[in-house]
């Protein structure tokens, strides 16, 4: 078991002091990396008190530590997982042999894109994040927001940890980029699409955080299988942070449809009732469904992918599970069948399965992503409600790969994944995503809630709090205004 040392500047388990030029490095990073969050972190709240959840080890059983902290005193720290003993690479061309320790040269290029595309994520969110917590239905939630945020930013650390170790002088100048860049700028924006997009209200940050997170659970199980060692052992702690995010999005929407259940069953199902009532109706909650999860779908790249067949080759990005649920981990035979657009219709063409290796990835997201709105259909179905959120197809709504939108924007999907006209597109969006008035009804129903034990209508509280502190509890101390 790894050694935490928690008395430096910079938590660690990779044993920072006795590498003094790394060191140095990261310590002359840090306060760029404060200078940033105060810019980009929650805003309206570096001062107050909040009851975070801090990494102090990798030791299953108590890797973590609670307390009531101000973010910008959060100690980001550097953990990577234990390492597993004579590790070999999992999978690809050079499967069986050593894990790779060092970079190998020739993949360096390759390996840093990997890195400084994943590590771009882990602050764009919080930009994106950065106003909410003037808005929180209580300060469960706020905590939590602040929560996902402070380990963004320690997931940055991880990332830059990676490029400032393994990379010399390119690896410091990712590093400084990765606090240059902003999401949702024109001039300097962050690397995916997804991560420029405005996430505004609370409905899209539990999309947010139930979708795009969830990518983000999926890349980096792909990257824990990775060959080489010290990503793969990066990636698997931060999996252990990441559950939470997911957590906050699943019970957050579950909450919206609670509550918006609950109201049903005074007012009626019509929608117009439903708003009037305070409550959101169940179709712009589908819209927004709708949105993040199109959107986080793209997060995983072309269906057809030589970048993906590469990295699968060179042992540099795995499977989800790639040693669990494959006996062929080579996959130079075999072949995907990819639905592909031909004129005003889709065929089947096979792919070979290297360059399908997103699409391979996607598909287990998207059961993952079914399970999770099979669980919001409960709350339904426990009201004896008819109606059912669904998951649109795949093919809905792209920007990405096969199925995006043409130059023409002659390829449009359904929610069920029919081929449509542009016409047909053009009459019915408004029905399938959310128009300006849903995202100005939303944005007016976001009032914040900062009184322990209170919450705003438009959702229910939580069946239990934080660490088994009560729903009650004092999540942020923040003077009330
Ligand atoms: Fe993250
Ligand atoms: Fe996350």
């Amino acid at each position: 078991m790894s050694v935490a040392d928690l008395s430096g500047k910079i938590p660690n388990n990779v044993d920072l002091k006795s590498d003094r030029r790394l060191l140095r490095a990261l310590e002359s990073w840090q306060p760029k990396f404060i200078d940033w969050w105060m810019e980009m972190g929650p805003e309206g709240f570096q001062a107050d008190d909040v009851y975070l959840r801090t990494a102090i080890s990798v030791d299953r059983a108590g890797w973590a530590h609670f307390g009531h902290v101000r973010m910008p005193e959060y100690r980001w720290g550097i953990f990577l997982a234990d390492p597993v003993p004579d590790r070999k690479i999992p999978f690809g061309d050079f499967a069986g042999q050593p894990a790779w320790q060092t970079v190998p040269g020739e993949y360096r290029n390759m390996l840093r894109r990997i890195i400084v595309t994943q590590a771009d994520t882990e602050p764009a969110s919080v930009e994106q994040q950065r106003l909410l917590g003037q808005t929180a239905p209580s300060l469960y939630d706020m905590r939590n927001l602040f929560q996902v945020n402070v380990e963004e930013g320690r997931h940055l650390w991880a990332m830059v940890y990676l490029l400032q170790t393994y990379f010399g002088r390119d690896g410091r100048e990712e590093a400084e980029d990765l606090l240059h860049r902003r999401s949702g700028n024109a001039d300097k924006p962050r690397i995916l699409t997804t991560f420029n997009d405005p996430c505004e209200d609370w409905l899209s940050f539990f999309m947010f955080t139930t979708f795009t997170d969830r990518d983000g659970k999926f890349q980096l199980q792909a990257l824990a299988q990775s060959g080489f060692d010290p990503l793969s052992r990066t990636c698997r702690f931060m999996l252990t942070e990441e559950a939470h995010h997911m957590f906050v999005g699943e019970t957050g929407v579950q909450r919206v449809v609670q509550r918006t259940c609950e109201v049903m069953s005074e007012v009626g199902s019509d929608a117009a009732d439903v708003r009037r009532a305070g409550a959101v109706d169940l179709a712009t909650i589908q819209k927004y469904l709708n949105q993040w999860f199109s959107s986080s779908v793209d997060l995983f790249g072309g269906e057809r992918s030589s970048n993906a067949a590469t990295f699968f080759a060179t042992g540099l990005k795995g499977r989800f599970m790639e040693e669990e649920r494959y006996t062929d981990h080579v996959c130079l035979e075999g072949t995907y069948e990819l639905p592909i657009v031909q004129g005003d219709r889709l065929s089947v063409e096979q792919v070979p399965l290297r360059n399908a290796m997103n699409e391979v990835l996607r598909d287990d997201y998207v059961d993952d992503c079914e399970n999770t709105v099979r669980r919001w259909n409960l709350v339904l179905q426990n009201h004896g409600r008819e109606e059912r959120l669904y998951l649109p197809h795949r093919r809905f709504n792209r920007r990405v790969g096969e199925y995006a939108i043409g130059e023409f924007g002659e390829t449009r999907f359904d929610p069920q994944g029919n081929l449509i006209s542009e016409h047909e597109w053009t009459r019915r969006r408004d029905e399938w995503l959310p128009t300006a008035a849903d995202l100005a009804f939303v944005k007016g129903l976001m009032h914040p809630v900062v009184e322990p034990g209170k919450i705003a209508a438009w959702i229910a509280p939580p069946k239990k709090g934080i660490n088994d502190q009560p729903f009650e509890f004092e999540y942020v101390r923040h003077p009330a205004a």
